[in-house]
Order: C-alpha cells, then sequence, then structure tokens
C-alpha cells in the first residue's frame, strides 16, 4: 500500500535521461535529448513550448505508449522498460487516460457508450460499466446528453466526453496532448478548467500539453520544453 501524501510528494511517474529519436531512412531525428523529470500524486502539469519541440514524442512516452530511445520511465516505482507488452498494456490500461485533440470518439456510439468502451476493455460487465460510464458524464456536466452520437456535439462537449472516457476506469494519470487545440478560446479554458476541477475533486494527476500559454494561468507547474530538451520546470503555486 501506498503511503498517502499531500500534493507534490509521492512521485507518481519518474523520467530518467529520456531519449527518442526516430529514424527515417538516412536521417534521424532527436525528438527529446535527454529529458528528466518526476510528476507527483496529485500535480496538475502542463507541458508547453513550439511546435516540433517534442510535446507529443514525451506525452507518449509518459502515457506508456511509446518507449524511449534510451532513459528509465518508472510508473509508481515500477521501472516499465523491464514489462513484457502484455503486463506494460494492462498497467497502462488500469493506471493512464487518454485525452486527444481530435477527441477520438467513435462516431457510431453514444456518449454513454463511448465512455463505456475502455470499461468493456478491461471486462467489466455492461450494467456496472453503463452505472459507472453514467457517473463520469455526470462528473463533467453531461448526464443529458448520454444518448447523443457525437456529430451532434459542440467540440467542447465532445472533449468533455473524452474526458470522461478518461477518468471512467479510475486512472492514476490522465495524459492529454493538446486537448485544446481543436477548441475556441472560450471552450479551451473551459476545458482546463474542467480538468482542474476533476484534478482537485478526484485528486487525479493531470499533464497536458497546449501551444497556448493563455492556458498556463490554471497550472500548478509548467515545464517549457523547446528542442527536445526540458528549459524551465516552474511551480506557481
Ligand atoms: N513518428 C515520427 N517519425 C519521424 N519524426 C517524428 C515522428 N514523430 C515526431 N517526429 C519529429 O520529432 C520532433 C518532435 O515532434 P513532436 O514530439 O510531435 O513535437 P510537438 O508535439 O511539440 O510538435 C519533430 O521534429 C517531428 O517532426
Ligand atoms: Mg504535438
Amino acid at each position: 500500500m501506498a503511503v498517502t501524501r499531500a500534493a507534490g510528494e509521492e512521485v507518481l511517474l519518474s523520467l530518467s535521461d529520456i531519449r527518442r529519436d526516430y529514424v527515417l531512412g538516412q536521417a534521424r531525428v532527436e525528438a527529446l535529448r535527454g529529458v528528466s523529470l518526476r510528476i507527483h500524486r496529485g500535480e496538475f502539469v502542463a507541458v508547453w513550448g513550439p511546435s516540433g519541440s517534442g510535446k507529443s514524442s514525451l506525452m507518449n512516452i509518459l502515457g506508456l505508449v511509446d518507449a524511449p530511445t534510451s532513459g528509465e520511465v518508472s510508473l509508481e516505482g515500477v521501472p516499465v522498460g523491464k514489462l513484457s507488452d502484455n503486463a506494460l498494456s494492462d498497467l497502462r490500461s488500469r493506471k493512464v487516460g487518454f485525452v486527444f485533440q481530435s477527441f477520438n470518439l467513435v462516431p457510431v456510439l453514444s456518449a454513454l457508450e463511448n465512455v463505456m468502451v475502455p470499461l468493456q476493455i478491461q471486462g467489466v460487465g455492461a450494467s456496472e460499466a453503463r452505472a459507472r460510464a453514467s457517473q463520469a458524464l455526470q462528473e463533467v456536466g453531461l448526464e443529458n446528453q448520454s444518448s447523443a452520437r457525437p456529430d451532434k456535439m459542440s467540440g467542447g462537449q465532445r472533449q468533455r466526453v473524452a474526458i470522461a472516457r478518461a477518468l471512467v476506469t479510475a486512472p492514476s494519470i490522465v495524459v492529454a496532448d493538446e486537448p485544446t487545440a481543436n477548441l475556441d478560446t472560450e471552450n479551451s479554458y473551459r476545458v482546463v478548467e474542467l480538468m482542474r476541477e476533476l484534478n482537485r475533486s478526484k485528486r487525479v494527476t493531470f499533464i497536458f500539453t497546449t501551444h497556448d500559454p493563455r492556458l498556463l494561468d490554471l497550472v500548478d507547474r509548467k515545464l517549457l520544453l523547446k528542442d527536445g530538451l526540458l528549459q524551465t520546470d516552474e511551480t506557481v503555486r
């Protein structure tokens, strides 16, 4: 049993000297050039920086969907590089929720059914999945839209469905890569505010990327990434 501490003390994720190279024929792109970082349970963190700075590469590694070229990633003290593919995907499905720029909802499913998907992948029975998905939709303020299809919803509503889907499995961390890139200013702010509220009420750790500095007002900690290196790591409050 992990000891519960205040946000900012218990290390949830740790990256040690992470490099990520992409090889394209003869060319090699060094997307991450030695990033070391600790994310603590309960933190609300933004990674910002220009396009091409390595934000998505970093999110994919933090979310355990991609392996670094070198360096070590540990989640809750478990070095993930040594796990089998099965153990890794099991850990990812239990511990990590994802939110994407393009929402990635299934168009033929209702909002409720979309939120049920990760539970069904885990083998949770239909009635329990329905109840938990319904609760998650309520937490993002969409209880009245549960039977609506994504194409009938606004961008802001779709992203709230995606946030409910990320949270429904009660993950340790939600990783969101440019969650507001397809939203207007007001909806962008609202989505970050919603993540902030959920971070406080459910004590879920969030890390998201953005290239919009206005959204940084709401975070505890901002990491500036430039050319594959952490330039600054600022704790705000
Ligand atoms: N799958 C890939 N294959 C080759 N190069 C890639 C790939 N993904 C990203 N890159 C390159 O790595 C660098 C960092 O990209 P990325 O992590 O997507 O940054 P950001 O999300 O900040 O825009 C860029 O130069 C990009 O072109
Ligand atoms: Mg990106």
